[in-house]
């Protein structure tokens, strides 16, 4: 995760949600440096009670690229600006990213085990190139990222045609679209549909909440609200995708993902036409479609059930 605003939601929802077991979070550069997603993740975890979700650092950097962080958007620290104390009982795992998941897939058996990457995909393709057993035990990965071009919403969010989670390292998303297991992509096709976003009054709603975690929950996303009049919140849409998939339509569709610089970097081509599927080349599900009412009633019915 790069601990931002809605990765912020994502880890919220995900903590209310008694289908997951959260095994650990792990950090990466993306929306800010990596110290402070890193720190930011300790902030919310420390903030919802949670000091027993273990944290581990993961790359500072993207496979070959320099860092381009989004503070613009997720606020100078990364956490939307907001107040959220900084840590003062959580510590780091000693272990870095790659080797913190590697031995907590060993110890669980095949196929248990999803991951939700919901930051740029460098932590995950180090797993790949550097604990590849542990990388094949996986279920499956649903992450937030791409545009897909499938909804009027599937546009791009740093050039016309690319979503920053790719565009920061498109390299890791390319090895890793190349992966043996299924990996579904929740892309901005849906999570920018209004009808799934925190508009000012849904805001209020949480603010207005007597239950902590709504209450952090609007704090961090207040100022993202002001800037932007809406709070898109994309990576909790991943987390939901995996506590209920029925909140999704998708398709499966042969994928290639762009390099090149230019305004086509990032850029997540599926190829839709009739027998594409009969190539033998990487393949991935993407969301072509959210209830976005029902996404909303379990995000922020969780995040007030404790009104
Ligand atoms: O494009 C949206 C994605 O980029 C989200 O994961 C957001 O947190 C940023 O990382
Ligand atoms: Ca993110």
């Amino acid at each position: 995760m790069d601990v931002g605003v809605d990765d912020s939601l994502a880890i919220l929802l995900a903590l209310r949600s008694p289908e997951l077991e959260i095994l650990g979070i792990t950090a990466v550069a993306g929306n800010a440096p990596l110290e402070n997603t890193a720190n930011n993740t300790l902030r919310v975890l420390e903030a919802a009670g949670r000091t027993d979700i273990p944290v581990a650092r993961g790359a500072a950097k993207p496979l070959t690229r320099e860092p381009e962080a989004a503070l613009h958007v997720h606020g100078n620290d990364g956490l939307g600006g907001s107040s959220v104390p900084q840590p003062t009982q959580m510590t780091f795992d000693e272990r870095p990213a790659v080797q913190f998941i590697s031995d907590i897939v060993i110890a669980h058996e095949p196929g248990e085990i999803t991951l939700i990457p919901t930051g740029p995909m460098t932590n995950v393709a180090h797993l790949m190139r550097e604990a590849p057993d542990a990388f094949a035990r996986l279920k499956d990965i649903v992450l937030m990222g791409g545009a897909f071009a499938l909804t009027p919403y599937g546009h791009g969010n740093v050039t016309t045609v690319s979503e920053f989670n790719i565009w920061a390292d498109p390299e890791a998303a390319a090895e890793l679209v190349q992966a043996d297991i299924p990996i579904t992509a929740i892309g901005l096709d849906v999570t920018t549909d209004p009808s799934g976003s925190i508009n000012s009054e849904r805001h209020q709603g949480l603010g207005n909440s007597a239950d902590p975690y709504a209450k952090l929950a609007a704090m961090i996303s207040v100022q993202v609200l002001e800037r932007f009049g809406v709070v898109n919140i994309h990576d909790a849409q991943a987390v939901a995708a995996v506590i209920d998939p029925s909140l999704f339509r998708t398709e499966t569709y042969p994928i290639e993902i762009i390099t090149q610089d230019g305004s086509v970097r990032g850029q997540t081509i599926v190829d839709r036409r009739p027998g594409s599927r009969r190539s033998s080349g990487p393949e991935i599900t993407v969301a072509t479609d959210v209830d976005g009412p029902r996404f909303l009633e379990l995000l922020l019915g969780r995040l007030t059930q404790e009104a």
